[in-house]
């Protein structure tokens, strides 16, 4: 079982869905929280459940598409807690329109909240992990970065962004032992997924988020639970790489 007992981790986008799940199971593993989450009507739940299970949690409004609020979070998580372990770049948003149809906000939107904020993230938070002596970044890819999917070109472009800068960050900071890594989860079922799918059932393209042998979509804890593994000396030698979970919708 990961062990992260007296880690401190800061998770964007724990407000509901996918970071909720990790944020809770995080502190499950034994770590403390930083419930980061651009709708402050969305943390309360998050922290409680957390509070609940015995360990501290802070909720901080913060928007990872800008860069004073990603700096703030993380002097939060150093005021609050001392130091910073864990980065999970978990916000994320998708806007399901062909590439002819996108306007220049929805491009925009999309390219900023998933792989821009990663960057504002990470680059706030590794000198602080740093501090600490190391520690690791997982950051929430998408099977959509690998496969093609009509209207999902802006979102698979900032996904395949986010394993490129989750390899090539890894070479950064390995010396400083700290590893980075990402998982491309397939359809898991959120509010997000739920949106998105009913958008594409809209359209007359093949349904290829129900294709695969694991004939389900996917629990935010089956991710939550990669992330936690990631996150902990159980995964001490894997670094820079993307892990699938996603019921074999897509495969290497
Ligand atoms: N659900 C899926 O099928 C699926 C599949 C592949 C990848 N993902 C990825 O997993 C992550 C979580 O997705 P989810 O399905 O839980 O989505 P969700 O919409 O259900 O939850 C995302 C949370 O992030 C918050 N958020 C959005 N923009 C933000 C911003 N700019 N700053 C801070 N917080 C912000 C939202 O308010 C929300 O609470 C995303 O990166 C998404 O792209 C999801």
């Amino acid at each position: 079982m990961a062990d992260l007992t007296s880690k401190i981790a800061i998770v964007t986008g724990a407000g509901q869905g996918i970071g909720k799940a990790i944020a809770i199971r995080l502190a499950q593993a034994g770590a403390d929280v930083v419930v980061a989450e651009l709708l402050e009507e969305r943390i309360a739940e998050t922290v409680d459940a957390i509070e609940k299970l015995g360990r501290k949690a802070i909720g901080v409004q913060a928007d990872v598409r800008d860069n004073a609020q990603v700096v703030a979070m993380v002097n939060a998580a150093v005021e609050n807690f001392g130091r910073v372990d864990i980065l999970v770049n978990n916000a994320g948003t998708d806007i399901v329109r062909d590439l002819v149809d996108l306007s220049d906000e929805e491009w925009d939107i999309q390219i900023d909240v998933n792989l821009k904020g990663t960057f504002y993230c990470c680059r706030a938070a590794v000198p602080e992990i740093v501090k600490a002596g190391g520690g690791a970044i997982v950051n929430i890819a998408s099977a959509a970065g690998y496969i093609s999917y009509p209207g999902g070109t802006a979102y698979a472009a900032a996904k395949a962004g986010v394993m490129a800068l989750t390899r090539s960050l890894a070479g950064e900071v390995g010396k400083q032992n700290i590893r980075v890594n990402a998982i491309a989860p397939g359809p898991i079922d959120t509010p997000l997924a739920r949106s998105v799918f009913a958008e594409m059932a809209k359209r007359d393209d093949p349904a290829i988020f129900s294709s695969g042998p694991i004939r389900r979509m996917g629990r935010p804890e089956e991710i939550a639970n990669t992330v936690a593994f990631l996150a902990s000396e159980e995964s001490s030698y894997i670094t820079g790489d993307t892990i699938s979970v996603s019921g074999g919708t897509y495969m290497h």
